[in-house]
């Protein structure tokens, strides 16, 4: 298996807080997002059954609140696969509903304006 290294995946600038980025980065899909201004990249490819979770809609989820009530946050944080609709962190690629399923994830550093994925 071939060392990591760098790939330029796009100008910072076009990437800000709340956008995407889908690319492929050394023969893999991968989609970078800005989550809070906190870039993040994880491989387009869901754990479940392989859908190209990296499409599906980024927004919040529903929080642990008491018996008849109804909270709602982390906004922008969490990806929702488009085919099942299990849920994400982007933050951490830890899968809401299933300990044992996350989303792989790369390493992403940003030089000169320009947004590089390590994989
Ligand atoms: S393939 Fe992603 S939730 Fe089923």
């Amino acid at each position: 298996m071939p060392e990591p290294s760098r790939h330029a995946v796009a100008p910072l600038a076009e990437l800000p807080p709340g956008e995407r980025r889908l690319c492929t980065v050394a023969g893999r899909a991968i989609g970078v997002f800005n989550v809070h201004g906190t870039l993040v990249a994880v491989q387009d490819v869901c754990p479940h059954e392989l859908a190209p979770v990296c499409r599906g809609r980024v927004g919040g989820t529903t929080l642990p609140s008491p018996p008849g009530e109804w909270r709602w946050g982390r906004e922008d944080e969490i990806l929702a696969c488009p085919w099942h609709g299990w849920e994400f962190d982007l933050l951490t690629g830890e899968c809401l509903v299933d300990d044992h399923k996350r989303l792989r994830r790369y390493p992403v550093v940003v030089e000169d304006g320009v947004v590089y994925v390590i994989a």
